[in-house]
């Protein structure tokens, strides 16, 4: 039996509880609860009762199915008001002697003490590695003696009030944040390889309403960042050109997008009901494809501008990652490595069984991340506890224990 999670996405476009068993070799997924997103806009919360009525209607899906009254999960954290930066911690090690695990921590506070404005709080602090004695590159020094031990950390800082409306909003909806994670780092947990992770891969996540990038090398994520572009702006669009309403726009999007106009047969055409009362018109779908084309490819023009930023961007030896409910539009894995100029793979999450059908599909990248990573987070006292303060103090076997009550006994 493995540990049993409840992990929420909040999304732009949809709100997704997922209960799962997390397993060594999979994830058994108990119970699924998806609602149409609300309350959401670029990731950051713009209607907190529309919201946490989403939140809680996907909820009680999830809890009906799953036979489990659910009281806290892990939930996933966009938008573009989160910052990252490196730092490194130091500590001396009197006498020569071996690293302990207390050293270590020590050393990623130490790393963890960045001055940052009263405006913002710290989400994550994810060691990245270790010097000892200037020999750096050390993935795991516990034992190695020397006299000074030098952390590296990936810090991650989030806007206070952002965190706190998204808080609010969870809380509403009858359920306690265990812990927020930021979705690229769920993301890349949910469909990197160990061998991408390895050789240097940035996953690149486009959802409707953000573009979540993490930059993973040597095992670890060294970069992040989140751009308030997705595909709303690719259906906002299709809405301005064809004069039709935004689901209209957005069902075109899906049945006959492409995401290249080379790719699609000048000949190709298909039928649509404009605004008002006029005949349905015929639209070239390779017009349709030209539109799309030009907000793709500026999409991954800001995706290369960051990874530029980063200065990480000779270290992608693996190339990018794409994942979210836009790595479904047919065409735009080869946008992506013409404007990216790497080998692009499109990944949705594997090794999911029980009901995991509907789950299998880009979109849902960050939800399954946020299971096997938020316990993952809660088992590591080198991971900073979320911003509520939970983690720190009470032991996992209770917190797990905490997240939900059983409903039915030994049934789900
Ligand atoms: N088959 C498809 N073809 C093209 N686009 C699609 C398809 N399926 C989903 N999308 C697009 O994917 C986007 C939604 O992706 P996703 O579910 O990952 O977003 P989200 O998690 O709700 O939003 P975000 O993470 O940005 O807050 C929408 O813009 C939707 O139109
Ligand atoms: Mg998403």
């Amino acid at each position: 039996m493995g540990d049993l999670v409840v992990g929420i996405d909040i999304g732009t476009t949809k709100v997704c509880t997922i209960v799962g068993e997390v397993r060594p070799e999979d994830i058994f997924i108990v119970g699924l609860g998806i609602e149409p997103g609300r309350g959401l806009k670029k990731g950051t919360v713009t209607d907190m009762t529309a919201l946490s009525t989403a939140i809680a209607a996907s909820v009680h899906k999830a809890e009906r199915v799953s036979g489990y009254d659910i009281s806290r999960a892990f939930i996933s954290l966009a938008g573009s008001h989160m910052a990252s930066i490196n730092s490194v911690g130091t500590v001396g090690l009197v006498g020569n002697r071996g690293v302990t695990s207390v050293d270590m921590d020590r050393a990623i506070e130490n790393a963890r003490a960045i001055a940052i404005p009263h405006s913002r709080e710290v989400l994550h602090v994810v060691p990245r590695s270790y010097s000892l004695d200037g020999q750096d590159h050390i993935p795991n020094p516990l034992g190695m003696h020397g006299f000074r031990l030098d952390a590296e950390v990936h810090i991650i800082t989030v806007s206070t009030s952002s965190v706190a409306n998204l808080e609010q909003s969870v809380q509403a909806a009858g359920v306690f944040p265990d812990r927020f994670i930021l979705n690229p780092l769920a993301s890349g947990d949910a469909v990197l390889t160990d061998v991408e992770r390895d050789m240097g891969v940035v996953v690149i996540d486009i959802g409707g309403g953000t573009t979540d990038i993490g930059i993973f090398v040597e095992r670890t994520i060294w970069h992040s960042a989140v751009i308030p572009v997705g595909g709303d702006m690719i259906t906002n669009d299709i809405t301005h050109w064809m004069h039709v309403s935004f689901d209209v726009a957005e069902a075109v999007k899906v049945q006959h997008g492409f995401a290249r106009e080379k790719g699609v047969s000048e000949t190709e055409t298909f039928l649509v009901q404009p605004f008002g009362e006029g005949m349905p018109e015929e639209i070239k779908r390779g017009d349709l494809a030209m539109v799309i084309e030009a907000r793709v490819s500026e999409i991954f023009e800001l995706v290369q501008n960051e990874i530029k930023r980063s200065g990480y961007d000779d270290l992608l030896r693996a190339g990018a990652v794409l994942t979210g409910g836009c790595a479904l539009l047919p065409g735009i894995r080869d946008v992506a490595a013409e404007v990216l100029g790497c080998p692009v793979r499109i990944a949705r999450p594997e090794k999911l069984t029980g009901m995991a059908d509907t789950l299998r599909s880009p979109a849902f990248s960050t939800s399954i991340g946020l299971l096997r990573l938020g316990l993952q987070m809660d088992t590591l006292s080198t991971t900073s506890p979320a911003s509520n303060g939970g983690g720190s103090s009470k032991s996992i076997g209770k917190r797990l224990g905490d997240m939900f009550k059983r409903l039915l006994p030994d049934e789900g």
